[in-house]
């Protein structure tokens, strides 16, 4: 593998070549290379079953590929061994697609869990860290949230605490699958307002797959589409909707959100 990928870089966080992903006879991933910015939103877009949860999970070392490799930060992830694919998830927090919230802890619990695992912090700064947590996702003000068990809380709810739980042991990459989907426009606007501002408050690497073509235009820094398995458009948001792939464009104009010819940012 060329030597430039095993060397840190400056601008690309996370660079993927030639991904490989089969189960039984379907092939899901067919040679995927992408590169991650630094410090940037970084979206993925693509139609149903297209392959992106399962794109994601291999980030992070949750699945493995039959072929191809992941650079993060300059080491190649592919092939390690437990105690180092630990230590490189460690970089990472994942929200998942539909919020997998521990049903038998309360929010604290749920939103404290990564930090409780892998450090002994006092307890008052674990509360502290979920109170603004709490706060910056607009959930503070819901009576009694702290207490409350995830089959309480409606499902916007119980996504921004899955967010919560993502962001508490302040990770320097941020998967979000789907972060927006069922949500009404309001609490949409609410999280991606959190993606953007956590990716400019702390310089986190965000990494978001989303289905939602105006929450995409209104924080992208790029864009990527996933189609049959490879990326088939990948660049800035501009550059991308500046010359977009025919199966981009039906993409975007199917949903609504924007017609070419016609304003695209
Ligand atoms: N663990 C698995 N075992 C077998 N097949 C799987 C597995 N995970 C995913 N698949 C298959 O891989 C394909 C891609 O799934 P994936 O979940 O990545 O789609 P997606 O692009 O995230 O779709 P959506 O937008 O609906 O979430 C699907 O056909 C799915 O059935
Ligand atoms: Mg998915």
């Amino acid at each position: 593998m060329a030597d430039e990928l095993s060397k840190r870089d400056q601008r690309w966080q996370i660079r993927i070549r030639d991904l490989h992903k089969s189960f039984a006879a379907q092939q899901v991933l067919r040679g995927i290379d992408l590169d991650i910015e630094r410090g940037k939103i970084n979206i993925i877009i693509g139609g149903s079953g297209q392959g992106k949860s399962v794109f994601m999970k291999h980030l992070m070392g949750l699945l493995s590929p039959d072929r191809g490799h992941i650079f993060v930060d300059g080491q190649d992830i592919i092939g390690l061994g437990d105690v180092a694919i630990a230590k490189v998830q460690r970089k990472f927090g994942m929200v998942f697609q539909y919020a997998a919230l521990f049903d038998s802890l309360n929010v604290v619990e749920n939103i404290a869990f990564p930090l409780l695992e892998r450090y002994r912090l006092p307890k008052k700064e674990v509360l502290e860290r979920v109170r603004d947590l709490l706060e910056r996702l607009d959930l503070a003000r819901v009576p009694g949230i702290e207490q409350k068990y995830p089959a309480e809380l409606s499902g916007g709810m119980r996504k921004r605490v899955g967010l919560a739980r993502a962001l508490v042991d302040r990770p320097e990459i941020l998967l979000y699958d789907e972060p927006t989907t069922g949500l009404d426009p309001i609490a949409t606007r609410n999280v991606d307002e959190m993606i953007r501002r956590t990716a400019d408050d702390f310089g986190v690497t965000s990494v978001v797959i989303s289905h939602d073509m105006a929450s995409t235009f209104r924080i992208a820094d790029r864009i990527a589409m996933l189609y049959e398995g490879v990326i088939i458009a990948s660049g800035e948001r501009r550059e991308v909707m500046a010359a977009p792939h025919p199966v981009l464009k039906e993409f975007v104009e199917t949903s609504g959100a924007v017609h070419f010819g016609g304003r695209a940012s």
